[in-house]
């Protein structure tokens, strides 16, 4: 499928369909009142009829439309004319896509005008929102050993503008779009593979392919448990000694052509393939979504292909925990004590509450890269989807400004995110009578202790961390959202301003 930005006559466009907006109160966009100026009039019969009444994703497929060369047009409405949210933006690509499903066409123009969505650069927002709504409605999980049937003929789909400025910015919103996409198509291929496929050894697989398709800017190194050994990584090694696959650390090293800022920025995702609870074993129920577990080192996986698909002018630290928690007789138990790699001992409460022992490791480890910015990405605690629900994230930073950048950044793509408070009266649900810490909290805010337990390893940089348990993923085999890519793509996009 292609997508091209066009400034041309919509009237003289031989393509199947050409997709215009209509408002309600029977208001035409400036795009549908042409085409009916050229049609003589012929679009507004229909709206006088009744039969669309322009409410937000009414859909009206009208054919043989005179003077105009298209074989269909397709009235879709858009609503109130005011102001236009980018929910409900997404919301009208997917039903014209579900009608152009349903048609079968090959060729379609998008004629979108009069949108509003009350920002700066409103057409790059348009544009890149409806892309990605576009190619995200088209994803579909891929079945494992069965050839993935094409579901649609749809093969070039154009976004045509009237005015020429316009067609400049659409093309910066086209380019960001489409490495957005494969950002989270590739989150979300990962992240949809059963356990057994995708584990620790699978991961760094995929990470070192990486350089393959991006030699100029990735390189990858592999720690593997001789290296964590060494580096004394004990909790994360803890969490992987029960399960026959071994863990694998991913670190991928992104650097771009013209740097435009000395900063380093470094992601570190929690990569539990597979998260069994360990001794402290979790319930049969739902326990095959544990498999989900690694999204947060999908994200990060998804986040360096969007930065080298821009081939973005910034200096990019990922990290992918890859990992297994299983029980066994050579598992680690409730009662241990270990000695991370910052020398902080920690007692095991439970082993359910291995993410944090993971990325503590791991955040520790990325201090050798003297990061400016650490942002980790785990499904850490199913208190955060007692706390916020399965639509918002929640964020958790020692740094207003990074703070406020992410909370920017969210707005600007509706990955919502929420912050939660990291108050030193947190601090005593983390005693330990034989340790300096425990990995579980006594208390009842368990995002914010497992977070809380975070902090303590995150010292060095400005760090946030971005609990995606709810997130991640959609229950009923619905499959992995692709969350946060587009929010931390933006981030990143917000540090190169202009570019
Ligand atoms: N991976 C889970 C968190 C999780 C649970 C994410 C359900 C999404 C849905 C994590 O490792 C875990 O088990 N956390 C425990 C912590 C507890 C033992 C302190 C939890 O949330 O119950
Ligand atoms: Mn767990
Ligand atoms: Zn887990």
């Amino acid at each position: 499928m292609k997508f091209l930005i066009k400034n041309d006559h919509l009237d003289k466009e031989e393509t199947d369909c050409i997709i215009v907006n209509v408002f309600e109160s029977y208001k035409l966009s400036s795009s549908a009142n042409y085409l009916d100026e050229c049609s003589k009039g012929y679009i507004r019969s229909f709206i006088k009829l009744g039969d669309i009444k322009g409410q937000v994703g009414e859909i009206l497929v009208l054919y043989d439309v005179p003077n105009i060369f298209s074989k269909r047009i397709l009235l879709v409405g858009c609503g109130k004319k005011e102001i236009i949210t980018r929910s409900v933006l997404k919301k009208i690509f997917k039903k014209t896509i579900k009608m152009i499903k349903k048609i079968s066409v090959k060729n379609v123009i998008y004629s979108f005008t009069d949108l509003n969505l009350n920002v700066k650069n409103n057409i790059y927002w348009i544009v890149r929102c409806g892309i990605l709504s576009i190619q995200q409605s088209l994803y579909k999980i891929v079945k494992i050993n069965n050839s993935n049937q094409k579901n649609i003929n749809l093969e070039l789909i154009k976004f045509n503008f009237f005015e020429k400025k316009d067609v400049l910015i659409a093309e910066t919103a086209l380019k960001h779009a489409l490495a957005i996409n494969l950002g989270i198509t590739s989150a979300k291929n990962i992240s949809n593979l059963p356990p057994n496929i995708c584990d620790p050894l699978y991961l760094s697989n995929e990470a070192k392919k990486l350089v393959l398709k991006y030699p100029k800017n990735i390189t990858v190194e592999i720690i593997g448990i001789e290296e964590m050994k060494k580096l004394g990584m004990n909790a994360y090694l803890s969490v992987s000694q029960g399960s026959k696959n071994k863990p694998f650390m991913s670190v991928i090293k992104y650097s771009g052509d013209n740097i435009i800022s000395n900063k380093t920025i470094a992601f570190v995702g929690k990569g539990l393939t597979f998260d069994s609870g360990g001794i402290s074993i979790k319930p049969a129920m739902n326990m095959h979504e544990m498999k989900y577990d690694m999204c947060g080192a999908a994200a990060v996986y998804g986040i360096l292909i969007m930065a080298a698909e821009l081939c973005l002018p910034l200096t990019i630290i990922g990290i992918l925990s890859g990992c297994e928690n299983m029980p066994g007789g050579h598992a680690f138990r409730p009662g241990d004590v270990l000695t991370t790699m910052s020398g902080k001992t920690v007692e095991i409460l439970n082993t359910d509450a291995e993410g944090r022992l993971v990325l503590c490791d791991s955040l520790t480890y990325v201090e050798r890269f003297s990061p400016n910015i650490v942002i980790d990405i785990a499904t850490l605690t199913g208190a955060c989807v007692t706390a916020l629900g399965e639509s918002v994230s929640g964020l958790f930073t020692n740094n207003e400004d990074l703070s406020n950048e992410l909370y920017c950044a969210s707005k600007e793509t509706n990955d919502k995110i929420w912050r939660l408070p990291l108050f030193q009266e947190y601090e005593k649900d983390l005693y330990s009578s034989i340790a300096d810490l425990s990995n579980t909290g006594k208390g009842k805010a368990g995002a914010i202790t497992a977070a809380y337990f975070l902090s303590y390893f995150t010292k060095k940089y400005s760090w946030a961390h971005l609990d995606i348990a709810g997130t991640a993923w959609k229950s009923n085999n619905k499959g992995a959202t692709g969350r946060p890519v587009e929010l931390l793509s933006q981030f990143l996009l917000n540090q190169v301003k202009n570019y």
